[in-house]
């Protein structure tokens, strides 16, 4: 293909405004309609060509740090160079370098795959660049998500009437919804007076489970309640939130002058899926007047199954609740939802209108700005959308199915072969589990493991990640990818039991 930089402006091209000096480089315009084409078409052979077998990669690259920006030139060029040359160096450098997500070997952390309609739908939202900070400034990307919002409420089995909006992800909702809760007290004047220096503040106090995810950390960190205001409560046998220490937790600190604000509750934790009881948790808020806000950022996708709905029981009583449509609802990244009753002390926390952002329309219409830190919002319910009505709840319904059902049939592979040990329930499609030599233990059992999982991952045939269950070392194999079969899952498994051989 010939070179074809962006052109020049010409004297058939009088638009634009004649340069200042002389010596000042000519301005160019964006490239053709025709160029656009070309190479538009190029790239969606090569994305449906990717879609269809990120087999042809390995799932993770052979590079060392720094490799990546070695290899690229060290300065940004004068002049514009042409598509096919970028796209030579996309291919040949960059492809080769990115941890394959779309592999159905990626079974590591919450594995999620991009599918064609939401690639397509976040192009399109890219060639539209529409900045969704006011309705007014977009009224279908405004509209859009909270139609698509409602539309996923209903398929989750969620009430009615709640407020849901997009975010880039679960830890900034979870810090938006915790910004909500510390509205309930306007009597603390925190919007107005913040936290820091002041005698007359009591202490705040958050909880969480042991297990909850570190987005909960971040927050308190982030919004000034400090670590120290995070309780961790115990958990049971099965991994879930021990409601009961819960309760004389909050009770001690009602005691000691401190204010409980809020309980974070977590519907499929990331080490092990556990599943927090919500409902009793919600009975607790209920009795002290706390914000109970639910992370079910992964596990809230299965209960578009109707045999699943049970996972979210209790939800209804929660003030707000976070679901990642780029985590297991096959949307590419990212795409996260916040719903909340509370819309209005989500707003008290964020709003803030200067002057030039004034708008006629009032209070009639939501302004997505007014619902976190961000002023310009991406055009994200286009991609879900398009997710959506391409597969149909049907379709969404039978791959989620089959991922547990897979995930199942692992857990049973595993409960057979005296070589393994599975480590928690499998509530949803991920599996933890560990190799356990006759007779190791302890530190020994955890090294033996780590090497374990060390030689699979250098094999680059397949990624798995670990955690750590009561303090044990233990693998886990998740599935979230569109293309991951049962056949790959059995491979994975054997590389895990050859890796423990011969590490
Ligand atoms: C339970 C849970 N909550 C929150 C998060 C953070 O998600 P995000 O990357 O969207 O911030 C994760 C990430 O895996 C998670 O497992």
């Amino acid at each position: 293909m010939e070179p074809t930089p962006p052109r020049e402006q010409t004297a058939e091209n009088p638009t634009q405004p004649a340069p200042a000096q002389a010596h000042a480089a000519r301005p160019v315009s964006d490239m053709s309609p025709a160029e656009f084409r070309k190479h538009g078409y190029a790239v969606i052979d090569w994305i449906a060509d990717y879609l269809d077998a990120p087999e042809k990669w390995p799932v993770l690259p052979a590079v060392h740090p720094g490799d990546v920006r070695r290899a690229l030139p060290q300065s940004p060029p004068q002049r514009g160079e042409s598509m096919d040359e970028i796209l030579a160096d996309f291919q040949r450098l960059i492809v080769p370098a990115v941890t394959h997500w779309n592999h159905p070997d990626f079974m590591a952390y919450f594995a999620n795959s991009s599918t064609a309609a939401g690639v397509l739908g976040e192009a399109l939202s890219a060639a539209l660049n529409v900045n969704a900070m006011l309705w007014r400034t977009s009224p279908a990307a405004t509209e859009l998500e909270f139609l698509t919002l409602d539309w996923l409420r209903q398929m989750l089995g969620l009430p009615e009437g709640l407020f849901g909006t997009i975010g880039d992800t679960a830890s900034s909702n979870t810090l938006y919804a915790l910004a909500a809760a510390r509205e309930m007290h306007p009597e603390l004047r925190i919007r107005e007076e913040g936290m820091s220096g002041r005698a007359d503040l009591p202490k705040v106090v958050i909880y969480c489970s042991e297990e909850a995810h570190s987005s909960v950390d971040k927050a308190v960190m982030t919004l000034g309640f400090g670590l120290e205001a995070l309780r961790k409560i115990p958990t049971d046998s099965g991994l879930r939130m021990d409601v009961a220490a819960l309760a004389s937790a909050v009770e001690s600190d009602v005691r000691a002058g401190r204010v409980p604000l809020a309980v974070v509750a977590t519907v499929g934790t990331t080490s092990t899926t556990a599943i927090d009881p919500v409902l009793a948790i919600a009975e607790v808020c209920g009795k002290h007047g706390m914000w109970l806000h639910v992370d079910a950022s992964y596990g809230g996708t299965a209960a578009i199954l109707p045999e699943m709905q049970h996972v979210l029981h209790g939800c209804d009583r929660a003030d707000s609740l976070v679901v990642n449509p780029h985590k297991w609802l096959f949307t590419p990244v990212d795409c996260s939802a916040l719903y909340t009753r509370r819309p209005d002390l989500l707003k008290r926390a964020f709003q803030h209108i200067p002057d030039y952002l004034i708008v006629s329309e009032g209070e009639s219409v939501a302004n997505l700005m007014d619902y976190g830190v961000a002023l310009g919002r991406r055009f994200r319910a286009l991609k879900l959308w398009f997710v959506i009505r391409n597969f149909g709840v049907e379709g969404l319904r039978s791959l989620i199915r089959e991922h547990i059902r897979i995930a199942h049939l692992l857990g049973d592979w595993i409960d057979a072969d005296p070589e393994l040990e599975r480590m928690a329930d499998v509530n949803f499609s991920t599996v933890v589990f560990r190799h356990c030599p006759p007779g190791m233990r302890g530190r020994e059992l955890d090294d033996h493991n780590s090497r374990t999982l060390a030689k699979v991952v250098a094999g680059r045939e397949v990624y798995l990640s670990h955690t750590r269950v009561r303090g044990s070392y233990a693998l886990r194999i998740a599935i979230g990818n569109i293309h991951t079969t049962e056949g790959h899952v059995r491979r994975a498994l054997e590389l895990v039991k050859e890796a423990a051989r011969t590490y």
